[in-house]
This record gives C-alpha cells, structure tokens and sequence, in this order.
C-alpha cells in the first residue's frame, strides 16, 4: 500500500485506540472485559475509517449495550446504523464459507431458508450502504479541483487508481491499466471488510494471551517501547519510530506462526501442476496446510516454543512464516495490519497492565477464532 496512507493509518489508530480506551476508563478497573469482542468493535471502526474516512461507530454502540444504566447520549438511528452494519460484516464473512459449502438445494430448506435470505439481506444493505458512498464520494472528488490535495483512504486510492489523480504512487501493474468501475470498487470494498478484521482482532487476542503467559518476552517487549517510543502513555508516535519496533514485530509473527488467522489457504491451479510427485489436471482445489508447515520441524528448530528471537536471529525464517498467505494473492493488507497491530500493542501496553480472567478458547473453521477471552485493566503506576 501507498507509504502516505500507512503513515496517516498510524494516527488514525491511536485515535481510534484513545476511543476505546476512553470506553474503558469510563467502565473502571473492576470491569471484567471481554477482549475478543471490544477487538472485533475496534478493528471494524479502524478498518472502516482507514477505508472510506467514515465512523462505523461500533465501539460506541458496545459500550452502550454493555453498559444500559450508563450510556452515552447518541441518536437512536445511529446506534442502529452501527449494529446493522456489524451484523452485515458478519454476515459477509459467514457467506464466504456458507455459499460454497451448502448445496443451493440444501441451502434452500426450509428453516434453512431463513437463514439464507438473513444473510443476503444483509449483504444487500451492506452493498447499498457501500454503494451510496462510493458515489457520494466519486462526485465529491469529480467537483474538487484537480491541485487540491486528496486525504488518501484505501476508497480514495481504488477510485482513483489510474486516473490523471492517482493517488497510490502507480501501485497497480502493466496488466491493470484502467479506472475502477463502481461495481469493482464494492467487491474489493468487500473484500477489504471481510479480510481485514476478524483476522487482526483474533491475532491481537492471541498475542495478548502470548504475552500474558511469558512475562520475560513481555519484558523484553516495554524495553524496546519504552527506548524506542518512550514510557509516556499519553505521548504519540509516528510510522518511523514504529519501524524500529523489531522485536515487536518478531513477536507478531512469532505468534501468527504458532496460531496463523488462516489455518489453510486455497488455490485452484490455472495450468497443469506436478506436487508432491503426482500429476494434477487443471482446475484442482489445493488446500495449502499453514499449520503443517508453521509446525514443521525440518524449517523450524522446537517448532512448539513460543519464541520471537527467532525471527531476530534467522531472517530465513520470514521465508517459512505465512500469516499473510503467500504468492500473488498473498494478503494486501499486510503493512496496514502490522501498522495496526504494532500501534494497538504499543498503546495498550504503555497504559495498562492486564490480568487474564480466564482461559483463551479458540475455534477453528476456515479462520482460527478466539471465541473468549476474558481480561481486566489496571492504568499503570507512572514514576
Ligand atoms: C493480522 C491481520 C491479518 C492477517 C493475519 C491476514 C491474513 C490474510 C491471509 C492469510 C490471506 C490469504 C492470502 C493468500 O491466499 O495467500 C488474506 C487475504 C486478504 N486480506 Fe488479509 N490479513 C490481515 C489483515 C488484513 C487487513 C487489515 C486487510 C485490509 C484492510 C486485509 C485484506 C485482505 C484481502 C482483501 C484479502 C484477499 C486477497 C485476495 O483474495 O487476493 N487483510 N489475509
């Protein structure tokens, strides 16, 4: 992605991240917090503003349903909107899997049938809602002129990919030569919703759980903040001295090699391949096992250790890690995600000490989920 719109997503989650925090400072210290769900509410906001520069207002809306006797005054119809739009995301990431997998037979059922019209009603308002701003926001920049300055957000890079106002430094290839139509901008807004959620608000539950459970890298990781950014919970910090956060990031992998988001990767073979010593006709549905390889002890020494040194020690190992998939289709939200992830752990970490309430669970499908995990928050001591 453009180096402009990753260094404004840094300051658009530490925004975000002092929503949240607001939140939880509001609710105090004896809260008991269901972390799995206040990160899937963050990632959805920080996904939707770094996308289309809009609130989806979804950690607002939990706070409130979380807290009835207390809630923060905000229009009904807004607190609606917010609910809609997370059921819908939901329901986008269910039909991925529920449209390939169930028989349209089957799929029309009744009883089963309900089901199915949920989730296509609810893909139809996401796509409606999605829509109306992709045009409103095709006029707004058709009307401004062509010197003014445009904030790059990942809508504004797609719609004018290939336009005299390119805005992402002529990111796409020789093969993609032309403008964005409407409807290509909705199926890759969608795909943007879909995949860049769920995935970094699971990894963060279970870096955090990581954490917990060996403080000497826990350490190892408020050095290198406290040296690189500094200890002051308040201060804010720029993409530059993110990069230099390298054991955080050996932490983020190491993690994502031991719990991958993506458990498998799916390719279909355009050309006739040879793997594994057998002939395999075009057409072939592979499922690549990430686990297989991330706990394959011919690439990686007590493949079962939870150990970020060694992606300090051995860049080697990168080769072998793929959270991120791989190839072409190898995910495109990458740096976004890291950027995400190294601001949110930077953050949650310099203000809170955190007390784990209870066992992480996770469930895996098609995406390896946290399903609980329970925690508290005390504000750090500052000295
Ligand atoms: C920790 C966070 C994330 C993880 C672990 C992750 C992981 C992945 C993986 C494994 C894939 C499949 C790649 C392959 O098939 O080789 C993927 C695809 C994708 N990801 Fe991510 N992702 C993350 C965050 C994001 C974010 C923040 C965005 C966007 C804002 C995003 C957008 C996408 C999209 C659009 C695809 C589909 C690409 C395609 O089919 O060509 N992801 N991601």
């Amino acid at each position: 992605m453009a180096p402009p719109f990753i260094k404004q997503a840094v300051k658009v989650v530490q925004d975000n991240f002092l929503e949240m925090s607001s939140y939880w400072d509001k609710l105090g210290e004896d809260r008991i917090l269901e972390f799995n769900h206040w990160m899937k509410r963050y990632f959805m906001d920080t996904v939707f503003i770094t996308a289309v520069s809009k609130p989806a207002r979804s950690l607002l809306c939990y706070y409130n349903e979380i807290n009835p006797d207390n809630e923060l005054n905000v229009p009904e119809f807004v607190l609606k909107e917010a609910d809609t739009f997370l059921q819908s995301i939901d329901a986008l990431v269910q039909s991925l899997i529920y449209f390939i997998s169930i028989p349209r037979i089957i799929r029309n059922f009744p009883g089963i049938h309900k089901y199915t019209q949920y989730i296509k009603d609810k893909i139809n308002w996401l796509k409606n809602d999605i829509n109306d701003i992709i045009k409103s926001r095709r006029e707004e920049i058709f009307k401004m002129p062509v010197n003014q300055k445009l904030i790059p957000d990942i809508l504004v890079m797609f719609l004018t990919a290939n336009t005299e106002r390119d805005v992402t430094e002529q990111i796409v290839d020789d093969l993609h030569d032309k403008p964005m139509s409407d409807k290509d901008v909705e199926s890759n807004l969608l795909a943007v919703l879909s995949g860049g959620i769920s995935s970094s608000a699971n990894t963060m539950c279970f870096i955090v759980y990581y954490l917990e459970n060996y403080p000497e890298v826990k350490q190892k990781m408020m050095e290198e903040i406290e040296h690189v950014i500094g200890k002051d919970p308040d201060s804010s910090f720029t993409f530059e001295s993110l990069s230099k956060l390298e054991y955080l990031e050996a932490i983020i992998k190491e993690e994502s090699r031991l719990k991958a988001s993506c458990p498998n990767i799916a390719r279909v073979n355009s050309v006739p391949e040879y793997v594994g010593g057998y002939r395999w006709s075009k057409g072939t549905n592979f499922l690549i096992n990430v686990d297989g390889i991330h706990y394959n002890a011919s690439y990686w020494k007590n493949p079962h250790t939870f150990d970020p040194n060694r992606f300090l020690k051995d860049p080697e190992n990168e080769r072998n890690n793929y959270m991120f998939g791989g190839g072409m289709r190898k995910c495109p939200g990458r740096n976004l995600a890291m950027v995400e992830l190294k601001v949110t752990l930077v953050m949650l970490y310099r203000k809170y000490d955190i007390e784990l309430m209870s066992p992480l669970k996770e469930h895996i499908k098609t995406v390896r989920r946290c399903s609980e995990l329970k925690i508290r928050l005390k504000r750090k001591v500052q000295n």
